[in-house]
């Protein structure tokens, strides 16, 4: 017997050194020191050995036992801190590394400088008007006092569609119509900006589509005056204090009297320069009291209210600002552009 358990010890010990992983120590700890084991079986038959065999064997057993439990954890500490060893080597991670940096998108500069006009007037109490980009003859001309075959309709080339009457808008001042039919006889301050569209040649100066930002204040007693100072405030916000401004007579079907807005190129000072075409001056808007047939065509009366209203193209004016000397750069889509905003 106590032979048979030196047999056992040696080889138990054998097949340990065939333990390589954590599986096949399992299984070694199963058949060797698990219920059932030989090891086992052997104490539990001590009973039925003679009295001088009994403690002999009894301790024997032990010490085998003892044995092979010492060699289990010195393995399976060793294979735990081989473990730690290769995931320490193979996972090296170094914190000193840069990151990668996330690329981010930006806002379109067209949309940078609308949203630019848009707080401007918001903190002058205007609120935004939405309004459709296909529109009606009836409300992109006629009710804006232009009437079918004026040469008026000149200014504006327009994209028609299949449709009849049916067109793009030249220009945001439709919505003024739309306003006007909603809110009457209630007092008016919004702005209305979106894209429009013209049919006309591509080229640095014009696009075939590009947004314009609509204004439109109607009340009681609303005098040129109120136009004027609305208008300077804002350019002095967009262009800071010191701009200079300027107002020259114009002329549009739907506001009666009409004019144009400049502001002294801030490039030269009024110097005269290639941005300003050595005028000294940049035009930014269109302008004038709203006509009285509109405000009729809008639901009010010209007896008892007026209004002014204004128009300006934001690409043109943010190329103004930035420099940029052609306006096919906002639709074309090349990053090298774009990232510079
Ligand atoms: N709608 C005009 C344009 O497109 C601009 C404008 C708007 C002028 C409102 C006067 C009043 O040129």
């Amino acid at each position: 017997m106590l032979k048979r358990l030196d047999e056992l010890e040696q080889k138990a010990l054998k097949d340990l050194e065939g333990a390589l992983d954590e599986a096949t120590l399992q299984a070694w700890k199963v058949s060797y020191l698990g219920r059932g084991a030989e090891l086992g079986k052997i104490t539990e038959g001590l009973r039925e050995l003679s009295k001088e065999e009994r403690p002999v064997v009894g301790r024997r057993a032990n010490e085998v036992k003892k044995a092979l439990e010492a060699a289990y954890e010195g393995r399976e500490t060793s294979m735990q801190q081989a473990a730690v060893e290769r995931s320490l080597r193979e996972e090296r991670l170094d914190v000193t590394l840069p990151g990668r940096s996330v690329s981010r998108g930006r806002i379109h500069p067209a949309n940078q400088m609308l949203r630019r006009v848009y707080a401007i007037f918001a903190e002058m109490g205007f609120q935004i008007y939405r309004s459709r980009e296909v529109e009606t003859d009836e409300y992109n001309f006629g009710l804006l006092n232009i009437p079918p075959f004026h040469p008026a309709r000149d200014l504006w080339d327009t994209f028609y569609t299949t449709g009849e009457g049916v067109l793009l808008r030249t220009h945001t001042s439709p919505g003024q119509i739309l306003v006007m039919r909603e809110r009457a006889p209630e007092p008016i301050r919004v702005i209305l900006p979106g894209m429009c569209y013209r049919y006309e040649q591509i080229s640095a100066r014009s696009e075939i589509q590009f947004n314009q930002v609509e204004g439109l204040a109607i009340g009681k007693n609303i005098t040129f005056t109120d136009l004027k100072g609305t208008l300077v405030a804002f350019a002095r916000r967009l262009y800071g204090d010191e701009v200079r401004t300027r107002f020259r007579a114009g002329h549009f079907p739907f506001t009666e009297p009409s004019a144009e807005m400049d502001i002294e190129c801030f490039v030269c000072d009024g110097e005269g320069c290639g941005v300003c075409k050595k005028t000294g001056w940049l035009e930014i808007l269109g302008c004038g009291m709203v006509h009285p047939t509109v405000l009729t065509n809008g639901g009010y009366d010209p007896e008892m209210v007026s209004g002014f209203a204004f128009g300006m193209g934001t690409e043109r004016i943010a190329m103004n600002i930035h420099r940029i000397d052609d306006i096919r750069n906002f639709w074309a889509n090349d990053l090298r552009f774009l990232e510079q905003f």
